[in-house]
């Protein structure tokens, strides 16, 4: 029996944006070029996201401005960027067209204050009715937390605000039909969900997506050895990324997904490495999903492997398209739970008779080394035997 391949195609801003998968590339390293960009085009990715821009050409913080660890990553690049003029250039978006087809190409602004934020996105819309098919998104990031005296734009919802209020008057004017997104930090307490969402619902037809979460702000590490921050600037804060936040997105996305009108769709993005997590994010309400820090240290072939892994565990549970389990989370009960136990319970039986059948396997079977010193053996009480004439 031959089973269908599942989709992971979908659309985002209300079916204006067709995905040819739900997982792509959040904005942030390795997007800030166009050999980058083009990389991702050529991946396995859905879409692709650049670097969020300023107005102006900037070099970003001093180095060291990033670290890693197993679980966590830091970051306080401070938007190092060519200019929005670059990710708009015909150069730029023919090479990332060139090796992506017809993948969606969107940008990012993230501007040192309203007017820069303006400027930006007046450049944006022009481009856009210029030539519909070469920018297909903005995304609007009200969240970076390492540009310094700049603190976050969306913990302040008065400004928030004041930014959602003249973006939409400016979009309204210029009667654009530019699909918006905006990027938004991790909250972490009932009335800040509660406030965002209410400020973002007043923008429905202005505001098509919400991507949540950007990096948790100001985390710290320290280098034991040397006594000192691992980061060089704003004192050693920097964003924090990578499977260490997963859970703060999931929690991010399933609220906000539950507060927004439905005509604003929420992606997910935030410590996404596995085809596991991007599951979990639809299941909590993404409408697709990005990959940030995972495609920072594994490059662009991430894409492709997550992809697998989801239709995995697509094939397993009989999904054949993410619509089918998008936002279907369940309620927590008794028989859930125990079911889930006793799958746990049956898998790891599973597997300790696997290895225990493979370490029977091994015992029984002689390795390569066993043969050939055998041989040599034998050779040896052959020639031993021919000498003293044993053999003759
Ligand atoms: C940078 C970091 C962010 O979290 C972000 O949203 C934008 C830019 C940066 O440091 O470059």
């Amino acid at each position: 029996m031959t089973t269908k391949k599942p989709s992971l195609a979908t659309t985002i801003c209300q079916g204006r944006i067709s995905l040819t998968s739900c997982v792509y590339n959040a904005s942030g390293p390795r997007t800030g070029s166009s050999a980058a960009l083009a990389k991702i085009a050529k991946s396995e990715a859905g879409g692709i996201l650049a670097k969020s821009a300023t107005v102006e050409s900037q070099t970003g913080n001093p180095q060291p401005r990033t670290w890693q660890s197993e679980s966590a990553s830091l970051n306080s690049e401070g938007l190092p960027n060519y200019g929005i003029g670059y990710y708009l250039s015909d150069d730029v978006i023919n090479e990332v067209k060139a090796s992506g087809g017809d993948k969606p190409y969107m940008v990012s602004i993230s501007g040192k204050n309203l007017q820069d934020n303006l400027t930006m996105l007046s450049d944006i819309v022009k481009a856009y009715k210029d030539n519909k098919s070469s920018i297909s998104a903005v995304e609007l990031n009200l969240a970076c937390p390492n540009v310094i005296g700049h603190p976050i734009i969306a913990y302040d919802f008065k400004q928030m605000e004041e930014v959602l209020n003249a973006v939409s008057s400016l979009m309204k004017k210029s009667k654009s039909e530019l699909p918006l997104g905006v990027k938004m930090p991790p909250y972490f307490d009932g009335p800040h969900f509660q406030n965002a969402a209410n400020i973002i619902n007043k923008y429905v037809g202005i505001v098509s997506y919400v991507a949540s979460i950007n990096t948790i702000g100001n985390a710290f590490a320290v280098d034991t050895h040397s006594e000192m921050p691992v980061i060089s600037s704003k004192g050693g804060l920097a964003g924090l990324s990578g499977p260490a936040v997963k859970h703060t997105a999931l929690a991010n996305v399933k609220v906000l997904r539950s507060l927004l009108n439905p005509d604003i769709d929420v992606i997910g993005v935030g410590g996404v490495s596995t085809g596991e997590d991007v599951f979990q994010m639809i299941l909590v309400g993404a409408s697709a999903v990005q990959v940030g820090t995972c495609h920072w240290i594994e490059g662009p072939s991430c894409f492709g492997r997550i992809s697998d892994e989801l239709i995995e565990i697509m094939n397993e549970k009989g999904y054949s398209s993410i619509e089918e389990f998008r936002g279907k989370l369940r309620d927590w009960s008794k028989e859930g739970a125990s079911a889930s136990r006793a799958a746990r319970k049956a898998r790891e039986a599973r597997e300790k008779e696997e290895k225990e059948a493979n370490d029977l396997l091994k015992q029984a079977k002689p390795n390569l080394f066993d043969i050939v010193n055998l041989v040599l053996i034998a050779i040896i009480a052959m020639l031993a035997a021919d000498k003293f004439g044993i053999m003759s």
